[in-house]
């Protein structure tokens, strides 16, 4: 599927996620390489450091926010309404067209 990241300098990237890898947004930042390396999934993807905060631009359908991620988001910062942890968000047909930014390294 094709989701579009802007990256925490602000550049918009365009890129095709695969559906068929479990893959979740997190990883897809990571394996395009559009954060530093460190800066991103520092707890492996266990909703335990908000390191893949992201900003949901568009009303693209996701999956509802688990007690985990409710309660990293509760504590982290930077933290706005439309905030949503990237490792817990699996990469489905679903998520066309989606628009992400990710938020500030915190
Ligand atoms: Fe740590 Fe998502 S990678 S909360």
């Amino acid at each position: 599927v094709t989701i579009k990241i802007t990256d925490r300098d602000g550049v918009k990237h365009e890129v095709q996620a695969p559906t068929d890898m479990s893959m979740n947004i997190m990883e897809v930042v990571r394996a395009y390489e559009l954060a530093p390396e460190g800066t991103i999934g520092v707890c492996g993807g266990m909703a335990m450091c908000a390191s893949c905060q992201c900003y949901v631009l568009n009303d693209v359908e996701l999956p509802e926010m688990g007690p985990d991620e409710d309660a990293m988001l509760a504590e982290a910062f930077y933290v706005k309404p439309n905030s949503r942890l990237g490792c817990q968000i699996p990469v489905t047909e679903d998520l066309e067209g989606l628009e992400i930014e990710l938020a500030p390294e915190s």
